[in-house]
């Protein structure tokens, strides 16, 4: 586990923080107690008997532990590991007392965790100075800390507020294009929701499928740019007009072209695509099979399913079956196989959605 070496304290003032002695010998303990007394700190416990130690850390949670090496039952080392299976998000802070000067020993304490050392007999005045140096420490630690949180959460906040504002202009950008065109809001929603299901039956990531959600909304927003005469015309287009109600695509795709958001490229990408067609006889650039980008191929199929199964001003809605065979007999030649067979296989999902998104 990656745990902080300073635990965040929770006092504000050195002289504030709580302190526990740990110590065999009686005469040290009430000398340590007298010192920090003497210096200010008024909240010292002591213990005498390592195993009363932890007991009283457990409920007294001290800001600082100065324990004792060698004591009968448990020396200083085996204490420290129990504190540290008391402490779970942080390191206790613990100062050793020891008379053993030699190396070994200093290694194995602060290889358990330890911060420092006082040596025995003790010098009053380096005592105490080590103590609060120690404790300051700490305590810049603790305000460090808690600047980092509030930090943390005020990226948190204005990333979201940056994502939630991107997906809103996109949503509006789709709303915009839906008061030039004959299709409804509801068609949006629908095959978007359709494109999710989609996407997740054939494995993609959640952060995927939802981008795809997102983004598929924005598939004509290009028809913005074709003009009323072709675009509201309530009968059939001539070749002409058809071939300028084509450039929707490509017009769709400038007008989300260059953006760094994953959303839009992704919008930018259906746009473009969402009339390839799998045998290469779509627009605007007849790529074929796999080179069509998958969320361009996803959208073919939902956007045709949805509209197929829908009431326009030129057509009434088609029975599911029909709309079905359909992309079954246009599978391999206008869809994708694979995605034909998936859109089968959740067809039960994908009329819910139906159900729940009517006209
Ligand atoms: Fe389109
Ligand atoms: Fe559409």
């Amino acid at each position: 586990m990656n745990r902080p070496k300073y635990p965040g304290k929770s006092f504000e003032n050195v002289l504030d923080s709580k302190i526990l002695v740990v110590d065999d010998e009686e005469s040290n303990v009430r000398l340590l107690e007298y010192l920090l007394n003497r210096n200010g700190y008024s909240s010292v416990r002591c213990a005498t008997d390592p195993r009363d130690a932890v007991q009283i850390y457990r409920e007294f949670r001290p800001d600082l532990v100065l324990l004792d090496l060698d004591m009968p039952y448990m020396d200083g080392v085996e204490v420290i590991e129990k504190l540290q299976e008391i402490e779970t998000e942080s390191y206790p802070s613990v100062v050793i007392i020891t008379a053993n000067n030699n190396e070994e020993t200093k290694i194995r304490c602060l290889a358990s965790g330890a911060m420092d050392f006082l040596t025995k007999p003790f010098n009053g005045v380096e005592v105490v100075a080590r103590i609060k140096n120690i404790l300051n420490v700490c305590l810049l630690h603790n305000r460090i800390n808690q600047q980092n949180k509030i930090l943390d959460q005020k990226i948190r906040e204005r990333t979201q507020e940056l994502a939630d504002t991107r997906l809103e202009v996109a949503q509006r950008l789709s709303r915009a294009a839906e008061y030039r065109d004959n299709e409804t809001g509801m068609h949006v929603i629908r095959m978007s929701r359709y494109s999710y299901l989609l996407a997740d039956a054939i494995g993609l990531s959640s952060n995927l499928c939802e981008l795809l959600q997102h983004a598929s909304p924005m598939h004509d927003i290009g028809k913005i740019g074709i003009p009323d005469n072709i675009l509201l015309k309530p009968g059939k287009l001539d070749n002409a007009e058809w071939e300028v109600m084509k450039t929707h695509a490509e017009i769709g795709g400038q007008i989300l072209s260059g953006s760094g958001s994953n959303l839009i490229q992704m919008a930018e990408n259906i746009a473009r695509t969402h009339h390839e067609k799998w045998d290469g006889s779509g627009y605007p650039n007849g790529l074929k099979g796999e080179d069509i980008p998958l969320e361009g191929r996803i959208v073919a199929v939902c956007d045709v399913f949805d509209a197929l199964t829908s009431e326009r001003p030129y057509k009434k809605e088609w029975p599911v079956e029909k709309a079905v065979q359909e992309l079954k007999d246009n599978s391999g030649i206008h869809f994708d196989p694979v995605l034909v067979n998936k859109f089968i296989e959740i067809l039960p999902e994908i009329l819910k959605v139906r159900e729940s998104c009517r006209d």
